[in-house]
């Protein structure tokens, strides 16, 4: 396993993956470690989504643009924002919920950012890597319909995952 910083700093998006299987425990660590991400007032806004079936992989990647790592990499997450549960749960507990439209589409892009990032990171500590697909939200209803997302969700971005079999090179960083 590399240290934390080196992982961070080799960084480079991955979008060609050997056919091999990634193991089940490896994508519920992968999980684990998203639940570890720092979350705004801890509201952990998000759902994430793993999409095995065929047919739905290629909805999506068409949605997409046509990107074919999203059909063909072994492991396909969709990461989205879910105001859906504490709705759920208000009622529960008759707490009505306070929408703050702009509020909440950024605390859910922000929470499933780092959670994001916190599986690719660990994904990569297994060997893996991959890359984020934001190209999804080209049709946000669309993939709602696809997903069957209940309200007061939206999709932000997808992640591709696999063992690389490409190397493509770092690009220059800057600021
Ligand atoms: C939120 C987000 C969405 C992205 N969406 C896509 C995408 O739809 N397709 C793709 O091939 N790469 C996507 N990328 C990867 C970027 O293109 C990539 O990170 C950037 O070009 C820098 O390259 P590097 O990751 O290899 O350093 C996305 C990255 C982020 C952070």
């Amino acid at each position: 396993m590399k240290d934390t910083r080196a992982l961070i700093q080799s960084h480079q998006s991955i979008r060609k993956y050997e056919d091999k299987r990634v193991d089940d425990a490896i994508i519920a660590d992968l999980i684990e470690s998203a639940r570890w991400a720092p979350s705004s007032h801890h509201v952990q806004a998000y759902t994430i989504i793993r999409v095995t079936d065929h047919e739905k992989r290629i909805a999506l990647k068409d949605v997409a643009g046509g990107q074919p790592w999203v059909e063909t990499a072994p492991v396909f997450l969709v990461f989205t924002a879910d105001w859906h549960k504490h709705k759920i749960n208000n009622e529960k507990w008759e707490a009505p919920m306070q929408m703050e439209e702009t509020e909440n589409v950024i605390v859910g892009a922000v929470d499933v950012a780092l959670a994001a990032q916190n599986v690719l990171l660990t994904a990569r500590s297994y060997g893996l890597g991959g890359v984020m697909i934001g190209g999804i939200r080209n049709d946000l209803h669309e993939v709602a319909r696809i997903l069957e997302l209940p309200s007061y969700t939206f999709p932000v971005m997808g992640l591709c995952l696999g063992y690389p079999d490409q190397d493509p090179g770092q690009k220059p960083s800057s600021c």
